[in-house]
């Protein structure tokens, strides 16, 4: 065999010039590793087509999370049985030509951990008993990995299950949006309880957010180190916040939750998803130095464009609902947010959550388009 030649490649007959030149071409010894295009996006490398992953991507519009989340009572002891989180987590990557899978779990995991009571009331939402200003002593930060160890062990096997050029995207709930639960004890439409608090009760409010942004660098540090490859963050509850409280309660954790990723993981890729930042955007993504922004459906698309440094990636925006009706409404829309952003670097995605009504053919489209431009 003429020198030059990889195994398993036959000889060509002619000369051996030639040959050497195939031969390199077919099998170099340098093999250049797979790259993740959405990790790149993040990252600040704009792809050719937008990488797509979808908020809340496994969830109740897929019969087959339905038919794992009925194997378990709870739906806490799903995100906390890494067999089955592992499983629902890779579910719609079977299904859809994604580029992410999303770490299945809560962002209510963290009170959880924190010690507070959690439940899901099956068809009402989560429930939490309110913390008070005397409970708040309770609440230990630094013993919330021994809780969550099992969403570590789901990363792992997720990592495990996942092809080379997909990313695993870690999250956890913002502090703000955390103590809106915490202090409510459940979801409003306008935050009014933990807003007032934060207003009254302002020691008490500090010291719980004090504790949340330790948990969750604590938390969102383990995730890198079991495997995740960028974390976001939900900041669900941004909205009916004036430019003080946004700044105090929404800027403000969110910086020291990136700066204390940052200080043990340094190049830790980090997504904000403040919902509701309208036009407090740009301060938020300069103030924190999150690597991308996720942006709500309610934000424009040109003046996101404008607003933001040309070099942050942007994540979004399409509206769940244009996804639930499909057709022509959502097809123009997805190609609207796509030449928009063409720009920038962009990962595509939902402006808020996937909600259980939407068709999965509606999904396949939207997938297809994003891929393929048709
Ligand atoms: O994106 C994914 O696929 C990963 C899993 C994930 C879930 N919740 C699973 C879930 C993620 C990233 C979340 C985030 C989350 N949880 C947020 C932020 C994102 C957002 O939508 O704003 C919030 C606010 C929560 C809190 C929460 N969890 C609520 C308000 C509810 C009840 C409302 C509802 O949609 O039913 C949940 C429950 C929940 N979390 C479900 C799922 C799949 C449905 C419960 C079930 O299947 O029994």
């Amino acid at each position: 065999m003429p020198a030059g030649l990889g195994a398993g490649i036959p000889a060509k007959h002619g000369h051996d010039t030639d040959d050497k030149r195939i031969s390199s071409f077919l099998w170099s010894p340098t093999v250049s590793p797979v790259t993740k295009p959405l990790l790149e996006t993040v990252r600040g490398k704009r792809q050719q087509r937008p990488p797509i992953w979808i908020m809340r991507q496994a969830g109740r519009y897929l019969p087959e999370y339905r038919e794992t989340r009925a194997r378990v009572q709870s739906f806490l002891e799903l995100c906390y049985t890494p067999a089955l989180a592992a499983e629902v987590t890779l579910q719609p990557l079977r299904r859809f030509e994604l580029d992410a899978a999303i770490l299945f779990s809560d962002i209510l995991v963290i009170p959880d951990a924190l010690g507070q009571t959690v439940s899901f009331e099956t068809g009402e939402g989560p429930r939490l008993e309110p913390i008070t200003p005397e409970g708040l002593g309770r609440l230990d930060p630094t013993k919330i990995l021994d809780r969550l160890a099992p969403v570590f062990e789901t990363i792992g096997r997720v990592k495990s299950g996942l092809a080379p050029d997909k990313t695993l995207i870690g999250f956890c709930g913002s502090p703000w949006t955390v103590a809106t639960y915490m202090i409510a004890g459940r979801g409003s439409p306008d935050q009014a309880t933990a807003r007032l608090f934060a207003l009254q009760q302002r020691e008490a409010f500090a010291a719980l957010i004090d504790i949340l942004v330790e948990a969750s660098v604590r938390y969102l540090v383990a995730q890198l180190e079991a495997g995740a490859d960028v974390v976001q963050l939900f900041e669900s509850w941004a909205l009916n916040l004036d430019e003080d409280a946004f700044r105090a309660q929404v800027i403000e954790p969110n910086r020291r939750i990136v700066e204390g990723v940052r200080r043990q993981i340094p190049d830790a890729a980090i997504i904000g998803f403040p919902r509701g930042a309208a036009g407090m955007v740009a301060e938020y993504a300069a103030a924190t130095k999150v690597n991308a922004l996720g942006l709500d459906y309610a934000m424009p698309v040109g003046f996101a464009d404008a607003a933001l440094s040309r070099s942050l990636a942007v994540q979004g925006n399409l509206d769940p609902l244009r996804l639930v009706a499909g057709g022509a409404l959502m097809e123009a829309r997805a190609e609207a947010i796509i030449a928009g952003f063409a720009n920038r670097p962009h990962i595509f995605n939902l402006g808020h959550g996937i909600v259980p009504e939407t068709p999965i053919a509606h999904v396949e489209r939207l997938v297809e388009i994003v891929k393929r431009g048709r």
